[in-house]
């Protein structure tokens, strides 16, 4: 089985000559061309770069969301080329999670944090040590709070707290900052830090200068292309 291979002590992700080329009625559009990275298996990724420049292209590419036209994606050490789509979608169920911008899109609204947090580690087989892992947030006591009772920040960093809880290999986030004030933001940058300390490895799409002065690895994406 896949998930009970060892990670392997380098990488966690792999892109070798990635494109991704959509077609428009105006023509087809090279959103990303010949990406080649490692993302580490320990610590901060960042793929920086101005709008447009690719970043949430590529980051869907390294979730094995999207399947890019050219080139390959590896997951730790094993390509994923060939895998169906239902292999595709088990992966992002066990070993990859996704923090998106919009903190409603990543979590169940109308469940409690602590129902959030239980159903993120059921997906992988796991059991969720709610009291813990909320504390761990800087959420104590919010077990039985509904999330759309939470703030913005808040329901940020229960969305990590659900990839920690999922156990993922990985986790991959869009801007998770940008739609919140400064101090919520710091607090999920704490959180980002957090759990790149307990090992799992980040990546992050982001322009946040704040951000970006956490990485410990960081890409620049200029017009689709990694910049020297
Ligand atoms: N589904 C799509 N169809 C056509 N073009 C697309 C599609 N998705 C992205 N693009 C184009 O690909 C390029 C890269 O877009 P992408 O969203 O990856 O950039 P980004 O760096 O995430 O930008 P932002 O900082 O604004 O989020 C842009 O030119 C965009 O218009
Ligand atoms: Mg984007």
């Amino acid at each position: 089985m896949y998930g009970e291979r060892p990670a392997r002590a380098d990488h966690v992700l792999r892109l070798d000559g990635v494109g991704v080329e959509y077609r428009t009625p105006a023509g087809s559009v090279n959103a990303v061309s010949d990406v080649t990275l490692d993302v580490p298996a320990r610590g901060i990724t960042v793929l920086a770069g101005p709008s447009g420049s690719g970043k949430s292209t590529l980051l869907r590419v390294l979730s094995l969301v999207e399947r890019p036209t050219t080139g390959g994606v590896e997951l730790r050490g094993r390509g994923t080329a060939r895998l169906s789509a239902k292999a595709r979608r088990a992966l992002r169920r066990t070993e990859i999670a996704l923090v998106f911008q919009n903190p409603a899109d990543n979590l169940v609204g109308h469940l409690t944090a602590g129902d959030n947090l239980r159903a993120a580690a059921q997906a992988s087989g796991r059991a969720a040590a709610v009291r813990e892992l909320l504390a761990q947030l800087g959420l104590p006591d919010t077990a039985d709070w509904r999330v759309s009772a939470l703030s913005g920040g808040q329901q940020q960093r229960l969305a990590f707290g659900c990839a920690l809880a999922r156990g993922a290999s990985v986790v991959l986030a869009d801007e998770p900052t940008s739609q919140l004030d400064s101090v919520s933001a710091d607090l999920v940058l704490e959180t980002v830090a957090d759990l790149a300390e307990r090992g799992v490895p980040v990546v992050v799409a982001s322009h946040d200068p704040r951000l970006i002065a956490l990485a410990d690895t960081r890409f620049d994406l200029r017009n689709g292309v990694l910049a020297a």
